[in-house]
């Protein structure tokens, strides 16, 4: 994937009262999504529905977290964690994200997220991890992506 470097420096300010909800089915397709995530991700309600939630996936991720994430999903467990998300427009937003089952008569029927936002230092500390995480496994990190 090649992106304009310019395109990358967009941030999108997640507002401290407001919180960005989705749902998915167990394959992690969008079932439901919020006003607020279609506002912050620049995304329609319809474009998201129905669509893998790796739509907001930002090519700074390492893998190794999405890994984490379905793994805890696997084990019925919870999973938070802080993540950088691609608006539609490749601009970017960080958000603390809480993942977990969604249970039906006590059995798991979906997958929800619930995300609030983060500060300045946990940004710049999870942008140094990612990028040391993506090199250590051998992942293209931004420096790659830009020539
Ligand atoms: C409820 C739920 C919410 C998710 N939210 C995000 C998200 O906000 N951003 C993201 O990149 N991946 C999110 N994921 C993980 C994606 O399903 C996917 O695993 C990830 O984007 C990596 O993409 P890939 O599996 O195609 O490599 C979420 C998964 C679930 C179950």
């Amino acid at each position: 994937m090649q992106y304009n470097e310019s395109e990358f420096l967009i941030e999108t300010v997640v507002p401290e009262d407001e919180l960005i909800i989705s749902r998915t089915d167990l394959q992690g397709i969008i079932t439901y999504a919020n006003e607020t995530f279609c506002e912050i991700s620049g995304y329609e309600e319809d474009e998201l529905i129905g669509k893998s939630h790796n739509i907001v996936r930002h090519p700074d991720m390492p893998s190794a977290a999405f890994a984490d994430l379905w793994d805890k999903m696997k084990n019925k467990k919870q999973w938070i964690g802080i993540v950088k998300n691609l608006r539609k427009d490749k601009g970017y937003y960080w958000v603390k994200a809480i993942i977990s089952g969604v249970y039906k008569n006590g059995e798991l029927v979906e997958y929800k997220s619930l995300r609030t936002p983060i500060s300045y230092e946990e940004k710049l500390q999870h942008q140094k991890l990612y990028d040391k995480m993506r090199q250590e496994n051998g992942e293209k990190i931004r420096k790659v992506i830009y020539e």
